[in-house]
């Protein structure tokens, strides 16, 4: 399962609006095929390992991090062909929550006669599809917020500036990030202030959609986010009545322009994010400013929240997050699931909010 899992993860953010499966074969303690999702979802794992494996597979226990499947798609049910292929045994991770399968796919292999255990490394095989299960389950992908604090938890300095608090460490895993998420969100007063590009800058990495909220069309048609060259497209997200003055302001064909409901001039960012998985995205990274950071945790659509605290102190500038009116500790948001890691310098601290994510 292990195994299955790494090949998995290799593929992670790569196969939307799919999920990221890995299936090892083995017969007789020797592994006979193996396979991951492919780009885009297809072709699925199960297909990959069988047919590497061909007539070995006969006898052989299948490792799979994901139920298999149990519909035709554009392909025939995995589960189908794992009974064709003449596995003797089944061990899977974790169900698939995706209604025309759950549970469909392990009652395909036990009709056949073919025993299945689950739940095994069962976190892990969830953890490394939550976005496609927070799709499934809340029609909304899942989101990650990510800032970079300083000890005084500001994310600018007086003047605005922000570049840079975190460490060079940091920002790589950022990176990396980026290319597992299938977009990143920016608000208009950081496009205005730091001019991102917000692409992924390591090896084999992939872009992101590039999502710029602007709900007043702030943000200068030149920024770099619009211009800079990517396999990915940009998207302003601005109010619908603003649609027409949006269309002329970025006329580029490397932008794309969305309209979305709003609320006191904002864009409603559940509305947004519907949008967001009805296009099959499964995991969105918010990566600031305050005021975006504050919007999207009171509109409840952050499951995990990512801090880099870097050992300096500004005491000037934008707290890291605003908008919220918190008025006494007690209304504060709390976090579980703390984790702390030292990068470089920095504490990393990833967390998931206590309040009922919607
Ligand atoms: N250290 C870090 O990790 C980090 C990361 C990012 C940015 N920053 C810094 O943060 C500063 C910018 O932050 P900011 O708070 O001023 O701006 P921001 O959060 O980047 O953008 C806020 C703007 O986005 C628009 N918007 C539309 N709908 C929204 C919604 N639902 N929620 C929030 N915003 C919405 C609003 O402008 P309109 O009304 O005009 O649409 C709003 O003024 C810069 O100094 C930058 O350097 C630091």
């Amino acid at each position: 399962m292990r195994r299955a899992l790494a090949l998995a993860r290799a593929r992670a953010g790569l196969t939307t609006p799919n999920p990221s499966v890995g299936c090892v074969l083995v017969r007789g303690g020797r592994l006979v095929g193996q396979g991951a999702t492919g780009r885009g979802g297809r072709p699925h794992a199960e297909t990959v390992a069988l047919t590497r494996a061909g007539r070995l597979a006969r006898g052989a226990t299948a490792y799979l991090t994901l139920e298999p499947c149990a519909h035709r798609g554009r392909t025939p049910a995995c589960a189908r062909a794992l009974v064709a292929g003449g596995i003797a045994r089944a061990v899977v991770g974790c169900l698939d929550p995706y209604p025309p399968v759950r549970g469909r796919g392990i009652a395909i292999l036990s009709k056949a006669g073919i025993p299945v255990e689950t739940g095994v490394l069962e976190n892990e095989c969830r953890a490394l599809n939550e976005g496609f299960i927070t799709r499934v389950r809340r029609r909304r992908p899942f989101g990650i917020l990510k800032l970079a604090t300083s000890l005084d938890g500001r994310i600018a300095a007086a003047s605005g500036d922000s570049q840079w608090i975190s460490s060079a460490r940091s920002r790589a895993i950022v990176h990396r990030w980026r290319r597992e998420c299938d977009a990143v969100v920016v608000g208009a007063g950081t496009v205005i202030k730091d001019n991102p590009r917000l692409t992924c800058r390591i090896a084999r990495g992939r872009d992101p959609v590039r999502v710029v909220i602007d709900a007043r069309l702030r943000t200068p048609p030149t920024a770099l986010v619009f211009t800079e060259r990517s396999a990915a497209t940009a998207l302003l997200v601005t109010l619908v009545k603003n649609l027409p003055r949006a269309r002329r302001r970025y006329a580029n064909p490397r932008v794309e322009v969305v309209g979305c409901r709003g609320r006191d001039g904002e864009i409603d960012l559940q509305a947004m994010m519907a949008e967001f998985a009805r296009r099959g995205w499964c995991k969105v990274l918010f990566e600031g400013g305050a005021h975006l950071a504050g919007s999207a945790l009171r509109a409840r659509i952050i499951d995990r929240v990512a801090f880099f605290i870097a050992p300096k102190v500004l005491g000037a500038g934008l707290p890291a997050v605003q908008g919220l009116e918190t008025r006494r500790v007690r209304e504060a948001i709390g976090l579980r699931n703390v984790s702390v890691r030292r990068i470089a310098g920095d504490a990393l601290i990833e967390a998931r909010p206590v309040t009922r994510p919607r």
